[in-house]
């Protein structure tokens, strides 16, 4: 498939996009410094903190950051859940909500068998969710433009 751009430069913080590349939805998040500062919090909530398991597949190396992103201000993901390929949707709200973990900082949740995934997309521990969600290959065109593919 071809690679697809999309525009960021009038996002407001705290937006969520998709765009489709491959088929796929791919999210991109321009996080909040709250949404930055949630991640200090879920290390310790999630399975996989440094994104070391399938590297390869599902954080690029330009992923591998605390932030797993380029420029911490915006989150690049594949929208799919990594367990059985629903759609999570987006649960930026903290604090304590139906269907989440009572310390939720914030993330997404797929709503087919409960797996949760903080706004870097790292999925909480003790979910059916095997990885975390895949950063897909994208790069920065400019300040306002990304490419993904
Ligand atoms: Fe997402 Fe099963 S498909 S938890």
């Amino acid at each position: 498939g071809a690679p697809v751009e999309a525009e960021i430069g009038d996002m407001k913080p705290g937006e969520l996009r998709t765009v489709e590349w491959r088929g796929k939805p791919v999210w991109i998040v321009r996080r909040t410094p709250e949404m930055l500062e949630s991640l200090k919090a879920t290390d310790a909530l999630v399975a996989d903190p440094e994104s070391k398991r399938n590297q390869a597949e599902i954080t690029p190396e330009y992923a591998r950051n605390e932030y797993r992103s380029r420029k911490p201000e915006y989150l690049v993901a594949v929208g799919i859940c990594p367990h059985l390929g629903c759609s999570p949707t987006a649960r930026f709200a903290e604090g304590p909500q139906p269907n989440l973990p009572d310390d939720w900082h914030g993330g997404f949740l797929c709503p087919c068998h409960g797996s949760t995934f903080d706004m870097a997309g790292r999925v909480y521990k003790n979910k059916p969710a095997p990885d975390n969600l895949t950063i897909p290959p994208y790069e920065f065109l400019s300040d306002s433009r990304i490419i993904i593919g």
